[in-house]
């Protein structure tokens, strides 16, 4: 067993953090008021190879390993996190089940520009009427010949305002169950695609999400994703991937709160003493710097395994669970630590709070990775 991070781990991390404390986080402030897409930082993602980290470079991307990956999602998330989102979606949610399911065709098609960055990818899961319970999809794809005729909804797309291409999952035979999901490769621009506005949100406002919508969509049968019958397997075996990189997005939430408060207990003064000299406020750090060294050993190992290439289902809704519950706990201290100023719009320590969230929301709520985890743990 080895703690140590390689070189080119190393590298990444020291890449990554300079770039965040660079463009990110004098940024993310002006972003998260504004709802501002951030548009010149996604195009330096890409100059960086941070949006295709664990593509193949024949394919397009950066050729690094899944710790790599974890480390690059928790640098870009300390400095903002709806950076550290956008940029998990294009590789876990879209460029991974590409890169697993795809043909060399569709690879070329829909990897190659995606993990190069010159493209934006997005994951059509969610619907109105399916969050969790992910298997009951209304969205429904008919055969016609070469095609499918695509008609239904999905809704709070990360990406999908500026999406060039969706893996989208559909209903191909209702009475089949989740056996009846298929997914398909979308370009953004096919006709009978349309989006709404981006979505108002509570946190990670500069990262656009919304609802989209297909009418009869007429999508050619090469750019099914797997085959018919198999998205379901398509969606969760993307989802734990795509779990690793929200657990790595929550560690860096919480990291950036826990300096916050380091670094703010020893500026403020009470009783005649910075207020990290009592023991209420060293308590809480000691909590917050031990529950982030936690959360982040379980994110590393989830990634190692997914490197290893086996099933890691329940390690990456470990690391979800934890970390994501953790960032709340963390952020909520963090605040705790600011006082007065915490509840303050002029430090960034609310927005943390705002922020850590929805990580205990999307690509699975921690009641579904309770799930996964039981399911898992009691099967043995
Ligand atoms: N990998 C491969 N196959 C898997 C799998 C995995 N991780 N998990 C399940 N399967 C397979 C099973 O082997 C089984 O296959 P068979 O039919 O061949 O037996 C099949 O899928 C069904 O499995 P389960 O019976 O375990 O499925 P379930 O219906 O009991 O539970 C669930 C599924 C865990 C609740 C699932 O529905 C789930 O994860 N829901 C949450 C969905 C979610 O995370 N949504 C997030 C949307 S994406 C998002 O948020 C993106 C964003 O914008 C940031």
């Amino acid at each position: 067993m080895n703690f140590e991070l390689n070189d080119v781990q190393r590298e990444i991390q020291r890449m990554c953090r300079e770039f965040a404390a660079k463009e990110l986080t004098p940024n993310a402030r002006k972003w998260d008021e504004h709802h501002t897409w951030p548009t010149d930082a996604v195009k330096k993602l890409a100059e960086l190879s941070l949006l295709g980290v664990a593509v193949p470079e024949q394919y397009g991307g950066a050729g690094l390993d899944n710790v790599c990956y974890a480390i690059a999602v928790e640098e870009l998330s300390r400095g903002c996190a709806s950076t550290g989102v956008i940029a998990s979606v294009n590789n876990s949610l879209y460029c991974d089940p590409v890169m697993k399911f795809g043909t060399e065709a569709q690879k070329e098609e829909f990897l190659t520009p995606f993990a190069r960055g010159d493209k934006l990818g997005c994951f059509g899961l969610t619907e109105p009427e399916a969050g969790s319970d992910a298997a009951a999809q209304s969205t429904v794809a008919v055969r016609r010949g070469d095609e499918y005729i695509i008609n239904g909804s999905k809704n709070w797309i990360t990406n999908g305002p500026k999406a060039d291409a969706i893996v989208l999952f559909t209903m191909t035979n209702k009475e089949a169950g989740h056996r009846g999901i298929t997914a398909f490769l979308v370009p953004t621009n096919t006709p009978g695609f349309t989006r709404a506005e981006p979505d108002k949100k509570m946190g990670i406002s500069a990262a656009w999400s919304c609802s989209m919508f297909f009418e009869d969509m007429r999508v050619p049968a090469k750019n099914l994703l797997g085959k018919e019958g198999e998205g379901f397997k398509v969606a969760m075996s993307t989802l734990d991937g795509g779990r690793i990189g929200i657990a790595a997005q929550a560690l860096g939430i919480a990291r950036s709160a826990y300096e916050e408060a380091v670094r703010y207990s020893g500026e403020r003064k009470s009783f005649g003493k910075p207020i990290r000299e009592h023991q209420a406020i060293q308590f809480m750090i000691a909590d917050m710097a031990t529950e982030i060294d936690a959360a982040r050993l379980l994110v590393w190992r989830a990634a190692l395994l997914k490197d290893k290439g086996v099933r890691h289902s329940a390690e990456s809704a470990m690391a979800k669970l934890y970390a994501s519950e953790m960032a709340n706990r963390v952020a909520h201290k963090a605040l705790q630590v600011h006082g007065g100023m915490g509840y303050s719009k002029e430090m960034d320590v609310e927005r943390h709070v705002r922020d850590a969230r929805i990580t205990e929301i999307y690509e699975g709520t921690s009641e579904i990775q309770r799930i996964v985890i039981a399911a898992n743990v009691l099967k043995e």
